[in-house]
């Protein structure tokens, strides 16, 4: 009897049925500038997921090297199974790309790009739909040329979900919309992930990961400095407490965390909130010291950008 040692090979991986992309040490070099600095990324399949970052950051270079029209320079990359380099044409009917900027034929009108649209995309879906559920229906005649830059974005959008694709990639899909266009856009998405779909965007506006994401990444200077759940990333950074102190107090208790003081308020930072806070009010109350505006709460996401961006935060 001869004994088989490997499976067969056409039976995919739980991982690889669970995750519509899969990024090992992504690397992207422009000339001798490396604009992705060896990154992992995970995105399960029926997730949405948040790409945060800085400006310049490689957000869209990232994104780029997913769609299929940016080049690695290192690393290996699966997209619903597929290497997007090799297999773009195999792709292409799967999944829904925003770019950061569209790319639209200035003369054709809203509704002649989405027929153009309807005859090059192999998924079925009706203009006059994606009119309906963008708010174009009013500028269905008008050529794109001639629209705002929240109706392009609008447009570039339905696009990009048209015939509902098993994965989207949206690169900050509400930069420049109004506040009811943005909420729109999130329905959108929200439909997106209810229909089962999977969902990677970029944005600039923690409200909207927050809002959004079931997890998220944040991205600085090429490389991703955290990424998780919210609940995740939160919980992996320093809580905080805050008071402002009457005039005349000169020291601090000694604290496990770190203290900064700035006019009559303090900031402390540490891992040990319970402790620190206990140990701050006992020495407090010992001094009859009066505390105003006593705030205690967990990192924020806009703290963890912060601290991000100042490169205290990296892996
Ligand atoms: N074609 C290119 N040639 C040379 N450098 C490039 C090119 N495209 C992007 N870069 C550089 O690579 C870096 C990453 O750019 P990228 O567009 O990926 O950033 P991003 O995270 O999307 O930023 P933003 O939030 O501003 O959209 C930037 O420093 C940018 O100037
Ligand atoms: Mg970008």
């Amino acid at each position: 009897m001869t004994q088989t040692t490997t499976g067969p090979a056409a039976v995919p991986r739980a991982a690889d049925r669970d995750s519509a992309i899969t990024v090992r040490g992504l690397r992207v070099r422009y000339g001798d500038f490396d604009a992705v600095r060896g990154i992992d990324l995970d995105v399960r399949r029926g997730e949405v997921f948040a790409l945060l970052g800085t400006n310049g950051a490689g957000k869209t270079t990232t994104l780029e090297v997913l769609e299929g029209f940016g080049t690695r320079s290192g690393g290996s990359v699966s997209v619903l199974g597929l290497d997007p380099a090799v297999d773009r044409a195999a792709l292409q009917p799967r999944m829904g790309v925003q770019l950061q900027e569209g790319g639209f034929v200035d003369e054709l009108t809203v509704l002649e790009s989405l027929q153009l649209w309807q005859k090059l995309v192999e998924r079925p879906d009706r203009p006059e739909r994606l009119l309906e559920r963008f708010e174009l229906s009013g500028r269905r005649d008008v050529a794109v040329a001639k629209l705002s830059g929240g109706e392009k974005r609008r447009l570039d959008l339905a696009m990009a979900v048209w015939g509902t694709p098993e994965l989207v990639v949206l690169d900050e899909p509400t930069t420049g919309l109004d506040p009811e266009s943005r909420r729109r856009t999130w329905d959108a998405i929200q439909e997106l992930q209810e229909a089962g779909r999977t969902v990677l965007l970029t944005t600039h506006y923690l409200e909207e990961a927050e809002a959004l994401a079931d997890r998220v990444a944040i991205m600085h200077a090429g490389r991703l400095a955290v990424s998780g759940t919210l609940a995740e990333i939160v919980a992996a950074q320093p809580a905080g407490f805050s008071a402002e102190l009457p005039e005349g107090v000169p020291d601090l208790p000694a604290l496990r965390g770190t203290a900064s003081r700035e006019g009559a308020r303090v900031q402390v930072r540490t891992d040990h909130l319970q402790d620190d806070l206990t140990e701050f009010l006992t020495w407090a109350a010992a001094r009859g010291v009066r505390l105003s505006g006593l705030r205690a709460a967990p990192a924020s996401l806009a703290d963890i950008y912060h601290a991000v961006r100042a490169e205290e935060v990296s892996r």
